[in-house]
């Protein structure tokens, strides 16, 4: 398992996504307040403390394999209603969650069966898993960055999108697509030519509504 490279790598990571989080609230379909909220590779809780402070949740549960990246997660938390697992799936004793969300976690999950099914076991019937995802096969340049990296991050095969959705429907969800309802983009270490990160964030990175049915 390739935990993310560092704490300081992980802050800075957290603090450049914070625009994309703005979007993914922008985009979601569903009123947040006074819901159970998980979020699946939640890093350091980023966006649960959003969640808390601009969406009214009543508690937020993460779980994300890296433990340094938990153990900030927690104290940054302070007295939120958040709380917080490392692990590399749901914990068993956690469920009944109206919302979940991963952004950029789909493309480093060997067994996306597994993960869908996990998911759907934890949310209520008629809750939504909204999965952000711009690491995939039809993300220009992807292939090549994959190509780079496979083995220093354990990767699985790169997804297409097509092949994300059938895990996902094999498990029992509806599903449907966005475009992330994206406003400005930073020009940052991770976008570094600004027109193809455009490209980027406004066409291929795309948010899935994976449904489980009533
Ligand atoms: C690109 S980061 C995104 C972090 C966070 N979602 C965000 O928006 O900042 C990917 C995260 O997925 C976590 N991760 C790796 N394998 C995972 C798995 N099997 N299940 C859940 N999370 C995983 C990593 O530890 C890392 O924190």
């Amino acid at each position: 398992m390739a935990y993310w490279q560092s704490a300081a790598e992980d802050a800075a990571m957290q603090e450049e996504h914070g625009f994309i989080w703005d979007a993914m609230l922008e985009t979601v379909d569903i009123d947040l307040a006074g819901r159970r909220v998980l979020d699946a590779g939640c890093n350091r809780g980023g966006f649960l403390r959003l969640l808390c402070a601009r969406a009214g949740i009543a508690a937020g549960w993460g779980y994300d394999p890296a433990p340094g990246a938990i153990a900030d997660a927690r104290r940054l938390a302070g007295d939120l209603p958040l709380t917080f697992d490392a692990t590399e799936t749901v914990p068993s004793h956690w469920g009944g969650f109206d919302a979940s969300f991963s952004h950029e976690v789909l493309y480093l999950i060997h067994d996306l069966g597994a993960h869908a099914a996990a998911i759907h076991r934890a949310l209520v019937p008629g809750g939504a898993y909204y999965a952000v995802m711009g690491v995939h096969a039809g993300s220009p340049g992807m292939a090549d960055w994959h190509a780079e990296n496979v083995e220093r991050l354990h990767l699985p095969p790169l997804y297409t999108l097509d092949e994300v959705i059938a895990a996902f429907i094999g498990a029992g969800f509806e599903v449907a697509a966005s475009r992330l309802r994206m406003g400005f983009v930073p020009v940052s270490p991770h976008a570094p030519s600004f027109p193809s990160s455009l490209e980027y964030y406004y066409e291929h990175k795309v948010m899935l509504r994976l449904a489980r049915p009533r």
